[in-house]
């Protein structure tokens, strides 16, 4: 049985704890949050302790695993404080705000072995099956990417910590680090990054972000992303890859491969919940004492994407991967 106390009872700490109770493999060792009154309530939903302190986890012979589900902000903070217990750790996405903390964590010991990212999107099908034909050449060689992300039913307004850019990163690192890992699962590292945004422009009376960039890889490939987060209007979530065999289209709900003439719908099986498939394979990785499948390099290189884009935008000038 795997034991794992939840820091942060807010929307994913409720999702999280709320997964691992229906898992046989696993039981909630108690919550943490800053808010007394927040851990109080989610611990009594679920019958579960309440920790006083982050301390009380790391002496807590009972944890085995810790999920980190508390803003991005005091990630670093988390993980600084966590990883030298030797307890493995789910943290949510984005790994941390700040690039110095990105290179800090990732020479922290056992953030190589012991460190999950919660990139859940790759428990995906559509994307996995996307991954399966780049590894096989069904698409042939990719020349371009298209990849975008809408949510409209954006909700935030400026004393939230979601609308401070400072806080969070906004779209660029919240949301589409989720998109940034994917491309670098699927293409490695690009060279170059060019953007433009809107980034939480503080005079707008309601918090709009947008940004939309490119990125180009050694082998000249184009990716074009863009991500926002609106009031109003069609959300969407999609990715168009463009190889020279074959294109794949997948907007969550339908996975296309387009061949010259002929667009096969892919059927992807029973849906699966991706929040309860990167809960099992956690638990699955912790009861192995095995390494984490997404761990500290795709949080610290989706990272490094999202941060280039930012920088990109705030400039106007290009940036480059030197490393
Ligand atoms: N994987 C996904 O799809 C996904 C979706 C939403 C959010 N997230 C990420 O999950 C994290 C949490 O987001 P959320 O929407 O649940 O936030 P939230 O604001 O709903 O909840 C955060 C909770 O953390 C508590 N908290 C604040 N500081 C704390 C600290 N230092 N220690 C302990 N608790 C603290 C707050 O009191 C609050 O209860 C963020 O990093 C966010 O980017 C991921």
């Amino acid at each position: 049985m795997v034991r794992i106390a939840i820091v942060g009872a807010g929307r994913m700490g409720k999702t999280h704890s709320g997964i691992v109770k229906q898992l046989p493999d696993a039981e909630l060792a108690g919550i943490y949050d800053l808010s007394a009154k927040a851990s109080a309530a989610l611990a009594a939903e679920h019958g579960t302790k309440v920790y006083a302190a982050p301390e009380e986890i790391i002496a807590d012979p009972a944890v085995d695993a810790v999920v980190l589900c508390h803003p991005t902000f005091a990630h670093y903070q988390a993980l600084r404080l966590f990883l030298p217990s030797g307890k493995y750790i789910l943290c949510e996405k984005p790994m941390v705000r700040h690039r110095g903390e990105a290179e800090a964590i990732r020479r922290e010991p056992n953030a190589a072995t012991k460190l999950a990212i919660g990139f859940m999107r790759r428990q995906q099908p559509g994307y996995q099956k996307i991954k399966q034909w780049l590894d096989d050449g069904t698409l042939g060689t990719v020349r371009m990417v298209k990849m975008g992300c809408n949510v409209a039913v954006y909700k935030r307004l400026w004393d939230d910590w979601f609308a401070d850019f400072a806080l969070c990163g906004g779209v660029p690192l919240d949301m589409l680090s989720h998109h940034f890992n994917l491309l670098n699962w699927y293409f490695g590292m690009p060279c170059q990054a060019c953007g433009a945004g809107l980034m939480f422009d503080r005079p707008m009376e309601q918090p709009v972000d947008y940004i939309s960039g490119s990125f180009v890889y050694a082998n000249g490939m184009i990716v074009n992303i863009d991500g926002s987060w609106q009031r109003q209007g069609v959300g969407y979530d999609r990715i168009e890859v463009y190889g020279d065999h074959a294109t794949a289209l997948y907007d969550q709900r339908e996975l296309l491969l387009c061949r010259p003439g002929q667009n096969e719908k892919v059927d992807l099986g029973q849906p699966v919940a991706p929040y309860v498939e990167q809960m099992k394979s956690f638990v699955a990785t912790v009861a192995a004492g095995a390494v984490p499948a997404i761990g500290v390099e795709d949080g610290y290189w989706a990272f490094r994407t999202a941060d280039a884009l930012i920088e990109s935008a705030k400039t106007g000038r290009f940036v480059t991967f030197e490393d």
